[in-house]
């Protein structure tokens, strides 16, 4: 039997967050075997906001190496660079033509990225959730790991696919989402209400996969709680919860069994311990990173031959849908 197919991906917008992992890496390597999986850089999202060229390549290679570092075994999954794969562009413009401007305006994402910048508002961010759709309906995913800030663009996903194949015929498979139940929505250490992100402007915020041992020490003992000074799992303790939550998907052990090793414990001695779970759970990704950086034609080894089994897969999609909508073939 042929296997389920996994489409994820992640912006090269700047070093990936435990966020990043928590939320989406972690579960991809967990699906490796059972999946036919493809993992993305996706490049042509990151330009939606203002990037520096030379930063974005290095970004993007380093990315890659990261992914690997982390568990995604080349062997197994398509790892590839988006912008090698032009069908991610011709599907968009076809997509974009069946998308509906409200609800593309509704998208939580482009209303907050849309707040922040109030000038010159690019058409790209508008239409990054098709972009979106484009990565995903090209692979004739089933399933597609991501954080939960994601659910909505999955949402629009699956509405795009089924209009398609209502106006034109059966074409698309109609993916499901897989969020998880705890890791799915990792906070920022300098506020508990807010996402952690690495475009966030405070660095305190996150913590990154390549931070050092003293820099998620100390990011971690500043970490923003409360003064109720109970070590308890609810949404009056937002902080307190994040790291709670960081702690459990790192170490593997329940919530419960954190609190109850906590009971009548102090905040610090907490922070201590998490820092030093969070320490050894990056320690081993980062030691293999050191490695994989310094193997550049590795890794363009990896990223051409990916962009190839992607390709294949893609061009199939793609031709199909060229043909439904009505273009003559070459
Ligand atoms: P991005 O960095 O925005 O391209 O996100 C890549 C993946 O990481 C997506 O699946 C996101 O949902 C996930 N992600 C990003 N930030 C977080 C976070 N703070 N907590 C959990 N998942 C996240
Ligand atoms: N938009 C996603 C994010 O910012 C990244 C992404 C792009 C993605 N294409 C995807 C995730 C396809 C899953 C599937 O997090």
């Amino acid at each position: 039997m042929e296997k389920k197919i996994v489409f994820s991906g992640a912006q090269p917008s700047g070093s990936l967050t435990i966020g990043n992992y928590l939320g989406a890496i972690k579960n991809w390597v967990e699906l490796q075997d059972e999946y036919d999986c493809y993992y993305s850089i996706v490049d042509l999202h990151a330009i939606t906001v203002p990037q520096v060229p030379k930063d974005l390549r290095s970004n993007t290679l380093k990315q890659l190496a990261i992914y690997i570092a982390c568990g995604i075994d080349p062997e197994k999954s398509t790892l590839f660079i988006q912008s090698h794969v032009p069908a991610h562009t011709e599907l968009t413009w076809v997509l974009n033509t069946i998308s509906y401007m409200g609800q593309l305006s509704r998208m939580t994402q482009y209303k907050e990225k849309s707040r922040k910048s109030e000038e010159n508002l690019n058409a790209g961010l508008f239409t990054y959730p098709v972009l979106m759709a484009a990565d995903i309906l090209l692979y004739q995913t089933d399933l597609v790991p991501v954080g939960e800030d994601q659910k909505q663009h999955l949402e629009l996903a699956r509405d795009l696919a089924i209009r398609f194949n209502n106006k034109y015929s059966e074409t698309f498979k109609v993916p499901e989402p897989l969020i998880k139940e705890f890791g799915a929505r990792i906070m920022s250490l300098q506020d508990p209400e807010a996402k952690m992100s690495k475009s966030d402007s405070d660095e305190n915020g996150y913590i990154l996969i390549l931070d050092d041992k003293d820099t998620i020490r100390r990011k971690i003992k500043r970490a923003v709680t409360d003064s109720l000074g109970v070590i308890a799992y609810n949404d009056e303790q937002l902080g307190i919860k994040n790291l709670l939550d960081m702690y459990s998907v790192f170490s593997g052990e329940s919530i419960e069994e954190i609190v109850n090793r906590y009971e009548g414990k102090g905040y610090g001695i907490l922070k201590e311990d998490l820092a030093e779970v969070v320490i050894e759970g990056l320690s081993p990704i980062q030691r293999k990173y050191d490695e994989l950086s310094k193997n550049k034609d590795y890794l363009e080894k990896i990223y051409k031959s990916g962009a190839e089994k992607a390709e294949y897969q893609a061009m199939k999609t793609l031709r199909k849908v060229y043909r439904k909508v009505g273009f003559i073939p070459r």
